[in-house]
């Protein structure tokens, strides 16, 4: 058998635990198994470029942050655009692929990943595909590998603030990774203590946070925590037509600390942006022994010739899911979520 393997979109913990698991159980039961390495994602399938894996280069790459394969974006909206000789991208795919003679492809990556795997599937390809994104915003799975590694360095950001905020009496503003999906700086916030946490899928009023902060320093608490996502949105931004939402180069972080410099009079306010920070280093235990069962999961899938499936946790138990009940969906928290509900009865102010 011949199985290519790439990893695409934005990197995160995991990604090679996550391909060590795949070659360790293909090795494991097809002992004469070629894996093929493709180069930087999609850019590489389109451009016919890819090695032979030495399974000695699967070694030693369970706790490193990256992917020993590469990867880079191709937006899924550009990949049936034809180029000078009306040849579009998704073809150039389909026909590496059989240039190349693979026998299935294994995908690991976040949403927009997997709309071109379904794409690619449609089309006659055999993928099996693993969910990867810091945003945990994929459907069809409880849980996508990075989420844990990233929520532990946005926890480690905020837990290091308290002591500088504290010192000082200031409000931190922490800014965390999270455009549409919150999920990380809703756990981040939970673990590292944050006394706000604002959400992309919550709009907030700055009316509600000061006398959150306020409180707290009437009650000796002369220090606050925001944990803010970067898509979090004031319900005036929110309420404006998306192409009105004018940033100027702010961020939210940026934006939010603007207004409360303004309001607080007393008080110092402070930003802190970890950025790619949340995706880099190793991944977490928990990341590690979830990546190495999806491994397994993608070669159990390859071996049984299930193909066009997605491996994926559901409750306890790694499962697989179709490709097409994922591929354009997503997975922001839901309004009923019972995890807000608790974070307001501890005392967390969302901005509502
Ligand atoms: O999708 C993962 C993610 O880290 C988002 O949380 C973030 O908005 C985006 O990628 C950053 O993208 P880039 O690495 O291309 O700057």
């Amino acid at each position: 058998m011949k199985i290519g393997m790439l990893t695409s979109g934005g990197d995160c913990q995991g990604l090679n635990a996550a391909l060590r698991g795949v070659a360790k159980a293909l090795y494991g039961a097809l002992p004469d198994v070629e894996l093929y390495g493709i180069q930087d994602g999609y850019k590489g399938l389109i451009e016919g470029s890819w090695r032979i894996m030495d399974p000695r280069e699967f070694s030693g790459i369970l706790r490193e942050g990256g992917t020993i394969l590469g990867t880079s974006r191709q937006p899924y909206k550009t990949i049936q655009d034809a180029d000078e000789n009306n040849m579009d991208k998704l073809t150039m795919m389909v026909n590496n692929y059989r240039k190349g003679a693979f026998d299935a492809l294994v995908i690991l990556g976040g949403c927009g990943t997997h709309k071109t795997a379904n794409a690619l599937c449609q089309a006659g390809v055999n993928v099996v595909t693993l969910p990867k994104t810091i945003d945990n915003d994929l459907y069809g799975t409880d849980y996508s590998f990075g989420f844990d590694s990233a929520v532990a360095k946005a926890a480690e950001v905020l837990d290091a603030v308290h002591s500088t905020a504290a010192a000082h009496g200031r409000v931190f503003v922490v800014e965390l990774m999270g455009n549409k999906a919150g999920w990380v700086t809703l756990y981040a916030g939970i673990s590292g203590g944050a006394d706000i946490i604002l959400l992309p899928e919550i709009p907030y009023s700055l009316e509600s946070i000061l006398p959150v902060i306020e409180k707290r320093n009437n009650d000796g608490k002369h220090f606050s925590i925001v944990a803010i996502a970067e898509g979090a949105l004031t319900k005036e931004e929110a309420a404006l037509p998306k192409k009105e939402r004018k940033s100027g180069g702010s961020t939210s972080g940026s934006r939010l600390v603007k207004v409360l410099d303004e309001r607080l009079e007393h008080q110092d306010v402070r930003l802190a942006i970890p950025g790619h920070f949340q995706r880099g280093g190793d991944p977490t235990p928990t990341d590690r022994v979830f990546c190495s069962r999806l491994g397994a999961k993608a070669a159990e899938l390859i071996l049984k010739k299930k193909f066009g499936r997605m491996a994926a946790l559901q409750g306890t138990s790694i499962v697989s899911v179709p490709l097409e009940t994922v591929a354009g969906k997503q997975k922001t928290i839901p309004p009923d979520c019972e995890i807000l509900a608790q974070a307001r009865s501890l005392g967390i102010s969302l901005g509502e």
